[in-house]
């Protein structure tokens, strides 16, 4: 594998899962693998999780990494082919993407959607200029349609709670105050369509999220109705799709409550509202998984390195 660029890139989601768990009884036992290798983390946006997780996964495998918020700290990257850089743009794509190749030899990237272009979020220009225009690979830490980082360490921590051989598995919208990305739902329906799982996704009227994600999934609009005899739910806001990057719902009544949840376990991505998403109580119980999903983050992202390095 060259590229981690998306959940597509996992050949057998059952195998990776299996490689993941491996890893995680014994973290340090390729610690050769990464010696003298550099793995360049580049932020384009916030985060907490994927910053630290990646870099303990790289010092896992014996690899250095370097860390650069690039909206705050780097010059202005243009991306635009042909562009007059006479605004705020200093340094374009080309040369960045080229210089940072020569000090990494692996290269990871966050960058969000706009959730005002449509088109240009659909056509990934951040991530798919660095495939383009970097000489090392790639590794996708939440592009502007999909986190796939946190898709396979989903499917991990499914596979470490199953209590049944194909558990039903809900993916819940629910509220939230701030307009959000597909990226994370969009990831989780691609895992859970490649796993040994009853899957169902739920969500208001117009908070469908892409059809040719979606594909023939399930999408039930009532949530009671979703979360019958489910044993994980799975929670996350998303913007509307169709009216793209809109809040359509602010409806409370799809924060998710303990008695909503029943037997089933709780996850979430993180970071995450109290009692705006879930309230406390879930949180707070034994029901949630936030905690182990969030742990399970190194091994995920060690076995992209590990494959990466691997492959030379
Ligand atoms: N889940 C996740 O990606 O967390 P961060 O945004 O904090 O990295």
């Amino acid at each position: 594998m060259k590229n981690y660029t998306s959940i597509n890139d996992i050949d057998n989601i059952n195998t990776w899962v299996s490689e993941a768990k491996t890893l995680k009884e014994n973290p340090l036992k390729h610690k050769s693998l990464g010696q003298d290798k550099t793995l360049g983390l580049l932020f384009f946006n916030s985060s907490l999780r994927t910053r630290l997780s990646t870099q303990k996964a790289a010092l896992n495998l014996g690899m250095n990494p370097i860390v650069m918020n690039v909206s705050g700290d780097a010059w202005g990257i243009e991306f635009g082919d042909g562009t007059v850089m006479n605004g705020n743009t200093a340094e374009h794509i080309k040369e960045a993407a080229a210089v940072v190749s020569q000090y990494c030899d692996i290269i990871a990237v966050r960058a969000f959607p706009t959730l005002t272009d449509k088109e240009k979020d659909e056509s990934e220009q951040v991530l798919k200029s660095f495939v383009e225009f970097a000489s090392v690979p790639i590794v996708n830490m939440e592009s502007a349609t999909g986190h796939p980082l946190q898709g396979l360490t989903d499917a991990l921590t499914i596979s470490e709670h199953a209590k049944t051989a194909k558990p039903k598995v809900v993916l819940s919208w629910a509220p939230h105050v701030k307009a959000l990305p597909h990226a994370v739902g969009n990831s989780f329906v691609q895992a859970m369509q490649k796993m040994d799982v009853e899957f169902v996704i739920t969500n208001p009227e117009g908070y469908d999220l892409n059809p040719e994600i979606t594909k023939d999934t399930p999408i039930i609009h009532n949530q009671e109705e979703a979360f019958k005899d489910a044993d994980f739910v799975y929670v996350k806001n998303w913007s509307s799709y169709d009216d793209y990057g809109k809040i359509l719902n602010t409806d409370p009544s799809w924060m998710i409550t303990k008695e909503k949840l029943g037997a089933a376990k709780f996850m979430h991505c993180l970071p995450v509202r109290r009692n705006v998403i879930v309230e406390d109580a879930v949180l707070d119980s034994d029901s949630s998984l936030v905690i182990q999903q969030a742990n399970n983050r190194t091994y995920a992202a060690q076995l992209v390195l590990k494959k990466i390095l691997e492959n030379g």
